[in-house]
């Protein structure tokens, strides 16, 4: 039923209680509507009713240390306005029915970790970052979303903004990487892509920003660590993807497990009230993560559960992630006038608003049709997007001697742990992937070529050190036969494929590693195929920058894949044949060795700093490494070869806020390929009254040029681009003199100087 108009005072609106579900009112769009609806709703609920909205609950126990007891019975009871986790799409509408039984019918928020494709797995968000192709990564989020609310998801834990700068954190690879401006670019496209142009068309699923806040900078990459660190450096660095993404719409935001200034994040006032709702603007509904309230108790800053969710409200927090205290004893504090009643009628406004807008209140189902599910998942053109996305995530690293791309006649060992497992082209946040429909490298490579042989080779890890308990077994004996038949294999084949690297329990949330290299047994078999004398081709599977310094030499060519997803082998096989001329670069930089981390390309000059060559020894340095990172940020080699002119400025010196300034470069496709490059400019201030990056990312162009082509590529300089957070935090530019650089990574640039002056 459809009731166009609707008083929802007094009388009215309880007769309306009784005659018509609250779902069949008119679901208008303008927020007095919908303020009006869910006023008239609020004035009806019972406290029980409310504190049942900020509760959230889930049966799955994998991205945390336990489940819900009992959610049937909490959803019909109304004390589980809220879900997450339900993995079976058969028990979904029956879950989602329960709601129905609760006396107002308020429906549930269904949610889901859809950190990289719901049934169709794109390449990890890592991988997919270094595309740097942010209207493919939106279509990406919107085909998760297409499948994931046909079967009656309506909200995703995503997109992780964290910027990263220590791959020893295992989350990294749920990230973008290091870069403020280009995670910010990324976040947004993926709020677009899930929420789509209005959160209540059907195939809208609601984004949640996470985690907020800073949860990337853990101390030492160990998950779940303190983190520390200036004001500054939280706005200048960390904040800005966070603050794009809410910028965006996206309707709902998570706490991170950390602390932020001492205080920690699901706790933590300024962070959720001061700065996000009242500076940003925030109009969504924040989400603690996984029991973080009742771990405020470890912490060490509430003494009880009844301290922790008071705490959490009172920052700010609207719906707690099935620690359940909120539930268990607000009512008390409330009575104890701990609490307001205020502060628990606006959480609860705004998981209803989040509702509202969805449109559950019309159709607590939503877009849930088996039928539907089943023509709009994993459909042919789904793939083709899968596919598209790992070519350009996939990052060639090295190609001595041009040895890529491969002959399609090429006689192929191709050796490796998981260059024929479906699943482990997935990631840990997979848990709906669909693993059957992965083409895995052999068969990739098979379509292309029927001259493969193929063995495993090795074990993935060897590692049987205490608390590795992740890690597969290890039998060394095995290992040695394992290694001999490659070499066997290797000997009467052309070239040797080599897939090595992770496994997928090797990264992800609470995969932290304090050694990111290659484990000995992996490396042991490259040596030997090395040792055979045929050329190696390294595919580097990973979820995390690694440590492959001394390894690179056993390899002649090597591309990293990443977690390429349900496409890795098509994927792959094009890039090894040539049909496709790799194009991705890093978005966070491998370091030669773990001593080096954290290590950013957007680091601070230093009062002494290391110029290469020199011999002084007092400056920032070390004695038995060098600064210089193995691959830098931005980094990534094609097939064909570009060369950049120098940069020609429109200008040099300038005068007051009404200027605009060009800079341009040629770019000439100087090799045999058709190619894609990424053209990137960086700025440096010179002198400010803070310390500023030697460099940081500004803009950047993806152009395709075809060989001995030339390109100019021009960028416009504003002064937007030269604000930063001086130590009032204030945002603003400063007059002196710039550096601008063109170039085809972070390192290999041309530069050229202006100045702007106020
Ligand atoms: C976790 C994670 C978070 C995830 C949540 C729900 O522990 O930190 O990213 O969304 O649980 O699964």
């Amino acid at each position: 039923m459809y009731l166009k108009t609707i008083k929802y005072t007094g009388i009215g609106f309880f007769i309306f209680i009784l005659c018509y579900s609250p779902r069949c009112s008119a679901q208008d769009i303008s927020k007095k509507d919908r303020d009006k609806y869910i006023s008239a709703m609020m004035r009806n609920m019972t406290l029980d009713e409310k504190l049942g909205q900020l509760n959230l609950v889930t049966p799955m126990a994998k991205t945390g240390p336990f489940a819900t007891k009992n959610i049937n019975l909490k959803i019909m009871d109304g004390s589980a306005g809220n879900v997450y986790g339900i993995l079976s799409a058969g028990s979904m509408h029956s879950k989602l029915m329960l709601a129905d039984s609760t006396r107002l019918k308020i429906p549930l928020i269904n949610g889901l970790d859809i950190i990289h494709g719901y049934k169709t797995i794109f390449p990890i968000p890592l991988g997919l970052s270094c595309s740097w192709d942010t209207i493919m990564i939106e279509k990406t989020a919107r085909v998760a979303a297409i499948e994931a609310t046909a079967v009656g998801y309506n909200w995703t834990f995503s997109p992780m903004v964290d910027i990263t700068r220590d791959p020893r954190w295992g989350r990294v690879m749920e990230g973008s990487g290091e870069d403020p401006y280009l995670g910010g670019l990324i976040a947004r496209a993926m709020v677009k892509g899930y929420q789509g142009p209005d959160l209540k068309n059907e195939t809208s699923l609601m984004s949640c920003i996470k985690h907020f806040a800073m949860y990337g900078a853990a101390e030492a990459g160990r998950d779940y660590n303190t983190t520390d660190m200036s004001m500054i450096s939280m706005y200048q660095n960390y904040l800005p993807p966070y603050k794009v993404a809410v910028d965006a719409g996206a309707a709902s935001i998570m706490t991170s497990f950390n602390e932020v200034d001492g205080v920690p994040a699901t706790a933590n006032k300024w962070l959720f009230t001061d700065l996000l709702r009242n500076e940003w603007g925030f109009k969504g509904f924040v989400v603690t993560d996984f029991n973080a309230i009742q771990e405020l108790m470890n912490h060490g800053v509430a003494a009880d559960t009844k301290e922790a969710a008071r705490l959490a409200i009172n920052a700010g927090v609207d719906m707690d992630m099935v620690s359940e205290s909120m539930i268990a004893t607000l009512k008390q504090s409330l009575k104890e006038g701990k609490v307001t009643i205020n502060q628990i009628d606006d959480a609860c406004r705004r998981v209803l608003e989040a509702k509202y807008k969805l449109g559950l209140f019309q159709n607590p189902y939503r877009n849930y049709s088996p039928d539907k599910a089943a023509k709009v998942t994993l459909t042919a053109e789904n793939k083709l997007l899968a596919k598209e996305a790992a070519l350009k995530s996939i990052v060639l690293l090295k190609n001595d001697n041009k040895i890529l791309p491969l002959k399609k006649e090429t006689k192929i060992a191709l050796v490796g742990n998981l260059a024929n497992n479906q699943r482990e082209m997935f990631s840990m946040w997979s848990f709906t992937g669909d693993a059957n429909n992965v083409v895995t490298i052999l068969n990739g490579i098979k379509k292309q070529n029927s001259n493969v042989t193929f063995t495993l080779g090795t074990q993935v890890n060897n590692d049987t050190v205490f608390n590795r308990k992740n890690f597969e077994k290890y039998d060394a004996s095995e290992q040695l036969k394992m290694e001999d038949e490659a070499v066997n294999l290797a000997q009467n084949a052309d070239v040797i494929v080599a897939v090595l690297g992770e496994s997928l329990g090797m990264s992800g949330e609470a995969k932290s590693r304090t050694d990111i290299s290659l484990p000995d047994c992996q490396r042991n078999l490259l040596k030997k195929l090395k040792a055979t004398g045929k050329p190696v081709v390294w595919l580097l599977i990973n979820g995390r920058p690694m440590t492959i310094e001394a390894d690179m030499r056993y390899a002649d060519a090597v591309l990293d894949i990443w977690r390429p997803g349900t496409s890795a082998g098509d994927a792959v096989a094009d890039v090894l044949f040539g049909n496709y001329n790799p194009s991705g670069k890093l978005t966070m930089t491998f370091p030669r060795s773990v001593g080096q981390i954290p290590i950013y390309y957007n680091h601070k000059n230093t009062g002494r700093p290391y110029i290469p060559g020199q011999t002084e020894k007092f400056v920032s340095n070390y004695i038995d490494e060098q600064n210089s990172p193995l691959f830098p940020f931005g980094y990534g080699l094609s097939y064909t070869s570009f060369s950049y002119s120098n940069i020609t400025l429109s200008d040099t010196l300038l005068q007051g806020d009404k200027r605009t300034l060009i800079a341009s470069v040629q770019i000439t496709n100087t090799g045999k390929y058709a190619g894609e490059e990424t053209v990137q400019l960086y700025l440096n201030d010179k002198v400010a009254s803070v310390a500023r990056p030697v460099k940081e990312l500004k803009n950047f162009r993806k152009i395709m040029l075809q060989p001995g082509e030339t390109r100019e590529v021009s960028f416009k300089i504003t002064l937007e681009q030269l604000k930063f957070y001086n130590s009032s935090l204030k945002y603003n530019w400063e007059s002196g003199a710039f550096t601008v650089y063109i170039g085809t990574d972070s390192e290999d640039v041309k530069e050229a100087k202006f100045t702007w002056n106020k």
